[in-house]
């Protein structure tokens, strides 16, 4: 039961060991383990191995699934905090997270703020570095054997998808779009916090084995986007710096896991953030209350408090759109407000 390893998660307490069932799929980078004892949760462990073009490229790089796992652990947190429906319960080791099993949903959602890369070739005539405002949406069919083709939206209701007793029709598609659009927005605001641009991303989703319900699954890394701090392309610290090389010596290995720690650590400073912003505007509101009632003589108290009211409201409001990272900040937002 899933209910059961949240509980055991929740716990401060050493927590013993669990038992690993089958490995019920081996991928490039992770091998899924059931979890016998947990009904409808699986073991997700990371492998030090580092692919590229459909695993044309691949190489071992020490210390990857570790600083994958942290990255992932990191980031499914947030976003769960956010209230999106992910399949992550929790990280267990350096290099295991439990999450729920899940009947994936062979496809790519791909979503871009930026023009770069592969669309630039799909799309004679953009230039690089056109905005899109809205998100760009694009899927693409989970097959390495042909390059994962794009499939339009028509194309992926028409397939009729079945994931579990799911099929993927309309109604899904709808859900699961607007989930992309909202982790992109979710990931790309706490990474502005930072002064880093996300410029697209790519995801997969799931059904739950346990009630059939649609959730962000796999792994979000510094395998799923591109990143670029201060928003300039020749800082990029994703993995395109491993796509882009023309030989793959030691060194260059070196260099790409030196920005995937870069990463890691970063996140681990983005919910932190969201804290600090929230405790600083928490003083600041109180300090402004406590000068207002101190100071202002009774005449002048009405315009007075009309104009701290719509600052008041206007820095709320724009905390609200800088920071969506986490529902704690919102129900104190709402209580606040
Ligand atoms: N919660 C989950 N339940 C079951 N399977 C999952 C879950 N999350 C991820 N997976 C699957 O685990 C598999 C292994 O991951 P990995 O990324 O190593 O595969 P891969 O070689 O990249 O192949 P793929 O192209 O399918 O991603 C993937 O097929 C992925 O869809
Ligand atoms: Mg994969």
């Amino acid at each position: 039961m899933s209910s059961e390893l949240r509980k055991l998660h929740s716990k401060d307490e050493p927590r013993g060991e669990i038992q690993l069932g089958d490995v019920l799929i081996e991928g490039k980078t992770k091998i899924v383990y059931d979890l016998p004892e947990y009904k409808g949760c699986v073991s997700i462990k990371s492998k030090d191995r580092i692919t590229a073009g459909d695993g044309a490229r691949a190489h071992d790089m020490e210390g990857k699934a570790v600083i994958s796992n942290e990255t992932n652990a990191q980031l499914m947190q947030i976003l769960n905090d956010a209230g999106i429906a992910t399949h992550f319960i929790g990280k267990w080791s350096n290099d295991t997270f439990h999450a729920l099993h899940c009947h994936m949903i062979p496809i790519e959602w791909v979503i871009r703020r930026v023009a770069t890369g592969s669309f630039l070739r799909r799309h004679p005539g953009i230039e690089e570095g056109h905005r899109f405002a809205p998100l760009k949406l694009e899927t693409f069919f989970k097959d390495d054997a042909n390059h994962d083709p794009q499939w339009s939206r028509e194309q992926l209701i028409s397939a009729k998808l079945k994931c579990g007793n799911v099929v993927i029709g309309v109604d899904e598609v709808d859900i699961i779009e607007k989930m992309t659009l909202l982790i992109f927005e979710i990931l790309e605001k706490a990474w502005a916090g930072a002064n880093w641009a996300l410029i697209d991303m790519k995801i997969e989703f799931g059904v739950t084995a346990e009630s059939g319900e649609i959730v962000l699954a796999d792994i979000i890394d510094s395998d799923s986007w591109r990143l670029w701090p201060s928003g300039d392309k020749r800082l990029m610290v994703d993995k395109q710096v491993y796509r882009d090389m023309a030989d793959v010596t030691q060194a260059g290995i070196e260099t790409v896991k030196k920005n995937f720690q870069m990463v890691a650590e970063k996140v681990k400073c983005l919910s932190l953030s969201v804290y600090l912003c929230l405790s600083l505007f928490t003083c600041t509101h109180f300090f402004f209350s406590a000068c207002l009632c101190l100071l202002v003589p009774t005449s002048s108290l009405v315009p007075c408090l009309s104009l701290f009211t719509c600052t008041h409201f206007f820095f709320s409001v724009c905390l609200c759109l800088l920071v969506p990272t986490s529902s704690l900040v919102h129900s104190l937002l709402l209580i606040l407000l």
